[in-house]
């Protein structure tokens, strides 16, 4: 068997400290190697797409449910949850979903003194990259809400712009999961904080999932919103003179939604 390569296994150092990466495994270092190769063809791009992005949700997920005010909960391996209340992070490492005690009775007649999730959160897309990860958002969380962002660069300023959001009405009270595959230089994604910021969500209860980012993206969004959990698949080199991030996988909305 081959061990990892270096270019694997080394990833940067000094991320900001919102940053959670997902542990460099064979397994993901395969699939983003096949999502990142331009030879990939677009039916197999979505599959190896969607295989990641839902070990993001799974991983993003379980952030947003740790990070709750704790009641009696425990975690799915029986274990009691220790973190610091007062400071839910992702230091915390609690990697199991936080449930609540729940009893039922199986058709046998016995009770049986079991766990239920609890939890609310909604997803949120910036469009039209983001809607990429909307199903496997479903596939985890049934019947999650989900809203959506478009945010284009205002071509006489360069900065990004909102034009438009449709988000659930109770927004303020959930958990949310912001959603956009690429993670460059951060503009849309800290323009995206500030709408839902605006909403009345707190930052802290920002989750923001993506499949490849660069220290760049990720320091902008620390400065701006150092209480955003930025929960990324693999952390890239850094970004071109086109602003596309190294080494990449190109535009990925162009990827996974045109024909090729
Ligand atoms: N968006 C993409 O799709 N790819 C990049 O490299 C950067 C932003």
């Amino acid at each position: 068997m081959t061990s990892l390569p270096a270019t694997v296994t080394a990833g940067p150092s000094d991320l900001p400290p919102n940053t959670c990466a997902l542990p460099r495994t064979g397994q993901l270092a395969g699939l983003l190697t096949a999502i990142r190769d331009k030879q990939t063809a677009r039916g197999d791009f979505i599959f190896y797409s969607d295989r990641i992005i839902r070990l993001l949700v799974e991983e993003g997920a379980s952030e947003a449910l740790s990070a709750r005010p704790q009641t009696r909960r425990r975690t799915l391996a029986g274990g009691d949850l220790v973190a610091d209340q007062s400071s839910p992070s992702l230091q915390t490492g609690l990697n199991h979903l936080p449930v609540v005690e729940k009893t039922v009775t199986t058709p046998t007649g016995l009770d049986y003194n079991g766990v239920s999730f609890e939890g609310r959160i909604c997803g949120v897309s910036i469009m039209r990259a983001g809607e990429a990860m909307e199903a496997g958002l479903r596939e985890c969380c049934r019947a999650v809400r989900i809203g959506k962002i478009l945010i284009q660069r205002d071509e006489e300023t360069a900065q990004a712009k909102l034009f438009y959001a449709k988000l659930p009405d109770d927004i303020q009270s959930r958990y949310c999961l912001l959603l956009d595959p690429m993670l460059a230089t951060g503009g849309s994604a800290i323009k995206a904080v500030e709408v839902l910021i605006d909403h009345g969500v707190p930052q802290e209860r920002i989750i923001f999932l993506n499949l490849v980012s660069c220290p760049e993206g990720l320091r902008a969004m620390y400065s701006a919103y150092p209480q955003v959990k930025v929960v990324t698949a693999w952390v890239d080199d850094g970004l071109d003179a086109h602003k596309y991030i190294v080494p990449g996988l190109g535009d990925f909305g162009d990827r996974y939604f045109t024909s090729n």
